[in-house]
């Protein structure tokens, strides 16, 4: 593995930075909550970005046919999706994409399923659009090293068959870093075309999937999921550039487009020039960062398990098939009713509450590993010293 592009900043440099990740705690606080990474931009952005800077080249975002040919060749490349680039389109941010999507396809009152636990802002779209969220629970198997979250199917038939209007799905699964299965998708799908649901994909996290476990893209499963699923997804995750602002929206339906055409203009207009060429250039040449940035992740998930294993073994954990989120379970330490505020407050070490995520994950964590093997220790050791 090549470290060349992956070594993080000393803490002291990072801390000098002016992400919310670094700006939202104490300086004796090390801060793994936000899902921001501490790995040095790629190359090919750095360059685009200067580029339009140097340029003043930084007005309003116009066309942008690269962003669909970017994406593209990424998904053809990496998940053998072959899409149609004109049908893919910029909104600000994955957040700002699922409202609108929203706001065009489903009235106030209408019924949403989602399935804790699952990233916090859902449960905030969802109001900002006052819709009724329906929870069908991912379940807890017991079974830490194959498959320990199961989809309740049983919950999820009964809700189809109830009325919701739509699924939002996190797929990836933030925060458990669980892949859907080929054949998991493809059930929904089905439920989806009898039960005239739409099916959103949040399909954010998918580049950082580790060697040995297959991202499906809905959109990849041919014809019916087509015309029943939209796609939201940016290169803000994975290449680690959020406060650039751009996501996109992809349909592969002439139907599902042309509704979407309903969306205001702004969704367009509010999205950021920057941001737009950083993801077109990130899909398109940023494929070898990103391969060293999974290595480094590889490793520190490995070694999130190691650490635990020999400081704080009641602690449970499963290695994540993608993403730097780890999601541990506390429970065993007992650290009171909300284990984050412990953690926080004995060991300055700052991480995600866990009932944020589904209020029966009120014992759980979450951690971001996206930075050095160091910070990672220094983060077990602080939560074991806080006990
Ligand atoms: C599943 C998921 N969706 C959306 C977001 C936020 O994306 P954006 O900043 O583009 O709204 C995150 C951030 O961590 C996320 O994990």
């Amino acid at each position: 593995m090549s470290n060349r592009l992956v070594s993080v900043p000393h803490l002291s440099v990072l801390q000098t930075h002016r992400s919310e990740k670094w700006r939202g705690f104490p300086k004796d606080v090390l801060p793994l909550p936000v899902a921001e990474m501490d790995f040095p931009v790629a190359e090919p952005i750095r360059a685009v970005l200067a580029e339009l800077v140097a340029t003043s080249d930084l007005g309003y975002l116009g066309a942008i046919p690269e962003l669909g040919l970017g994406f593209k060749k990424f998904a053809q490349e990496r998940w053998h999706w072959d899409l149609d680039e004109t049908q893919v389109r910029p909104a600000t941010d994955v957040g700002v994409a699922v409202v609108e999507i929203l706001r065009v396809l489903t009235n106030p009152g209408d019924l949403i399923l989602i399935n804790s636990p699952v990233y916090h802002n859902f449960h905030n779209w969802i109001n900002e659009v006052k819709l009724s969220k329906v929870d069908v629970p991912l379940e807890r198997t017991g079974d830490e090293n194959g498959n320990p979250w199961q989809i309740n199917w049983e919950g999820v038939e009964k809700a189809y068959a109830s009325g919701i209007k739509v699924h939002l799905l996190s797929s990836p699964h933030n925060p458990l870093g669980r892949i859907y299965s080929k054949e998991e998708l493809a059930k929904f799908v089905e439920l989806a075309e009898k039960h005239n649901v739409l099916i959103i994909s949040n399909e954010l996290h998918a580049p950082l999937t580790y060697k040995g476990s297959t991202f499906t893209p809905i959109l990849s499963l041919g014809e019916k999921a087509r015309s029943v699923s939209i796609v939201v997804t940016a290169a803000s995750k994975g290449w680690n550039i959020a406060g650039l602002k751009c996501a996109m929206i992809v349909t592969q339906d002439a139907k599902l487009f042309a509704r979407l055409n309903e969306m205001p203009p702004a969704v367009h207009w509010r999205t950021s020039l920057l941001g737009a060429f950083a993801t077109a250039v990130a899909f398109s040449e940023g494929g070898e960062w990103l391969d060293d940035v999974v290595s480094q992740l590889d490793e520190n998930r490995h070694l999130i398990k190691n650490l635990l294993a020999a400081k704080l073994p009641s602690v449970r954990y499963h290695l994540p098939d993608n993403g730097y989120l780890a999601w541990l379970d506390v429970e065993a330490l007992q650290l009171g009713e909300d284990p984050s505020k412990h953690l926080l407050e004995k060991g300055r070490v700052a991480l995600n509450a866990g009932h944020t995520f589904g209020p029966q994950c009120s014992q759980y964590v979450r951690l971001n590993f996206a930075t050095s093997p160091e910070i990672v220790t220094e983060a077990i050791d602080r939560i074991a010293r806080s006990l």
